[in-house]
């Protein structure tokens, strides 16, 4: 499996708050079949400023450093990567080159305010796009706007956002609405990619072996391995991510749901 978004940097975020914590992060990926991290720490104005430069290049050093030091954790590996907050500067900060996107790739993980304003949230992803990024958006199933409309988010599908849920989300974690909304989003096809989102060692861990099986069991092996691992290992290879079903070299599939809407619907 690889994971493409982890909050395993220490001291930087919310996220692993000391070595330790991130060694224990790494040894439970390592040893529940995660064989890469692209490691995502938050950037938010205000908040935790994580910009690209050199203070954010040598956190990810020391990280790999020290996961390298030690045999249960030497083989993972960590590619950089970023969880930008969508915001008014967000657009010129990239012009700027100071958020980055996943590994090599011009996938950028975006997240925004759980109480964002959806059109706000989608004018900052379309001038992303514009830019020649492709937007994967974090934990789509846990924003306001999705609990009072889900065609919001067929809607940045259709623009061409990819969605990532939260392996804890499916299983309930962050409550019935947003296992609802996760739920939807897999039976639909819509969601391309599931990630752990782990923050610590003892409660969101970067353990998703249950949840994917329970994904193969409740739908089908193959979406799971396309969420889990091919997918991700496409955003590592900078190619097009696939939709449930959809061969490599096929058109392109459209997640099948009754609220998919049209263009008009964006006004675009
Ligand atoms: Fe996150």
């Amino acid at each position: 499996m690889i994971d493409i978004h982890n909050h395993i940097v220490w001291g930087i975020d919310d996220g692993s708050d000391s070595e330790l914590t991130s060694f224990e992060m790494g040894m439970i990926a390592a040893s529940s079949g995660i064989t890469d991290i692209i490691a995502t720490p938050h950037c938010i104005p205000g908040r935790f400023e994580n910009y690209c430069g050199p203070e954010f290049d040598a956190a990810f050093s020391a990280l790999r450093s020290a996961l390298g030091a030690e045999k249960a954790t030497s083989r993972l590996k960590i590619h950089r990567g970023m969880e930008v907050f969508a915001c008014d500067s967000t657009p010129e900060d990239y012009d700027n080159g100071m958020i980055c996107c996943l590994g090599e790739s011009n996938y950028m993980l975006v997240e925004c305010d759980f109480d964002e304003d959806p059109w706000f949230f989608r004018d900052v992803l379309m001038a992303l796009k514009q830019r020649g990024i492709r937007p994967i958006i974090a934990h789509p199933e846990r924003y306001y706007f999705a609990h009072d409309s889900i065609r919001y988010l067929f809607d940045l599908v259709n623009m061409g956002c990819a969605l990532q849920l939260d392996s804890d989300s499916i299983i309930g974690e962050f409550g019935s609405t947003c296992r609802g909304v996760a739920l939807e989003l897999l039976s639909s096809s819509a969601a391309q990619l599931v990630a752990s989102d782990a923050h610590d060692q003892i409660s969101r861990i970067p353990d998703m072996r249950a949840v994917a099986d329970y994904v193969a069991q409740r739908f089908s092996y193959n979406y799971a391995s396309l969420l889990f691992e091919d997918n991700p290992r496409r955003i590592l290879n900078n190619q097009t991510l696939l939709f449930r079903g959809q061969s490599p070299n096929g058109g392109r599939a459209r997640p099948s749901s009754r609220y998919m809407s049209d263009e008009e619907y964006w006004g675009i």
